[in-house]
């Protein structure tokens, strides 16, 4: 299959509709990362969507939704898209002021399933993830067709793509489109919030941090603890975003003299911000590959580029030393739990709804 790339304009969006309504999988930008899209509800479609990804089907899709004004949970259940009553009812307040004040926006909700949403989707869990995107061009195609199902556009495993050149490396020959939006603007995938008994709970981090979620809710929310017996998000999986290249981490810039002293190869570095003069010789001695994610170390910037970041530093050396950001709630809690996926060996598949975790990420320290 020939797969072209053609810019997110009118006459790209109309093509990408009329592939949608035909059955097609088409890769869309969103802000967070580029979504390999098909009709939610179209079995078929959301087939393809797990072929093309090589994904295991027990990794269940996000459904994506278009704006609506005044959306809320009992929007959401009269589109037949989860069920209210399993809801318990001390949640449902917050979870509307969630959808109020984050969508559209980089916020998954994890909720109860409504019977009409192909078990497929949820991989035959009792609750399906919704989010409703706020790039143009992602509302733009849902505007003009139906709920979509859109993973990450990578193949399963791999890092997610941030332009659509790093989609098409990742899937060309096995999709017919990719729209073309340029850059996303966040760079790491959404946040994920799911119901924990009467809890909410953040499944996945991302740019919405824990402590802006419970502002907009009003309520506390807990975290998630990946249990390796039990997928509650596949992509909380230890390694879920890894590069070809090992990766090791580096617990803070300091350790990174010593890191490289260690190797003997022709090591790439990953780094947040402008290294000091000292570490730049020390750098450049050793012929280092340097990705410098942002000079002043902004951690929007460091996001939006970070996994580009690693996709350029992929095949061009032989070991990836990255530095983490100092633990802190938001972005430099979502850049932590990226670069700790990437620098965790291959998980193991297990052939059942379970995976198991092989090992935990290498880190220095
Ligand atoms: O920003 C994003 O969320 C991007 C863009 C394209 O919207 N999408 C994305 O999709 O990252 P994906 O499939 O790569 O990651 C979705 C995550 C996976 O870890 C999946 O396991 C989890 O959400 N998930 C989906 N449905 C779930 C459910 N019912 N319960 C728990 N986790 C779920
Ligand atoms: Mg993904």
């Amino acid at each position: 299959m020939q797969t072209l790339i053609l810019p997110a304009d009118a006459s790209g969006i109309e093509t990408a509709v009329s592939l949608l309504a035909a059955g097609e999988v088409v890769a869309m930008p969103t802000e967070t990362v580029y979504g390999l899209a098909g009709h939610a509800f179209d079995e078929a479609a959301v087939l393809k969507i797990f072929a093309a990804k090589q994904r295991p089907s027990f990794d269940p899709l996000i459904v994506h939704l278009a704006e609506v004004k005044g959306m809320s949970l009992v929007w959401l259940a009269a589109e037949q898209l989860i069920d209210l009553a399993a809801i318990p009812a001390s949640l449902r307040a917050p979870l509307d002021r969630l959808i109020k004040s984050c969508w559209p926006g980089p916020l998954t909700l994890v909720l109860p399933r409504h019977q009409r949403v192909p078990e497929l989707v949820t991989s035959g869990l009792a609750t399906v993830a919704l989010r409703v995107p706020a790039h143009p061009v992602a509302q733009a195609l849902l505007r003009q067709s139906f709920p979509l199902a859109a993973p990450s556009a990578n193949r399963f495993g791999r890092v997610s793509p941030t332009a659509a050149a790093a989609v098409y490396a990742e899937l060309a020959g096995r999709i017919p489109l990719i729209l073309d939006g340029g850059r996303c603007d966040i760079g790491i995938e959404s946040t994920v919030v799911g119901i924990d008994g009467e809890q909410l709970s953040l499944l996945r981090p991302g740019r919405l941090g824990q402590y802006a979620l419970e502002v907009a809710a009003g309520c506390a929310l807990s975290l998630n603890q990946p249990h390796p017996a039990e997928v509650r998000a596949p992509g909380m999986l230890t390694s879920h975003y890894a590069p070809a290249t090992p990766v090791v981490l580096a617990a803070t810039r300091a350790d990174l003299p010593a890191l490289l002293a260690s190797h003997a190869g022709s090591p790439g570095v990953l780094l947040l911000s402008e290294p000091e003069p000292r570490l730049r010789a020390l750098l450049s001695e050793r012929r280092a590959v340097i990705e410098l994610l942002s000079v002043t170390g902004q951690l929007e910037e460091v996001a939006r580029r970070l996994f580009a970041g690693l996709r350029e530093l992929d095949g061009r050396c032989d070991v990836i030393f990255a530095e983490l950001p100092a633990a802190e709630d938001g972005l430099a809690h979502a850049i932590r739990d990226r670069l700790g996926k990437a620098a965790a060996q291959p998980h193991v598949l297990a052939s059942s709804k379970n995976a198991s975790q092989s090992s935990l990420g290498r880190t220095a320290k």
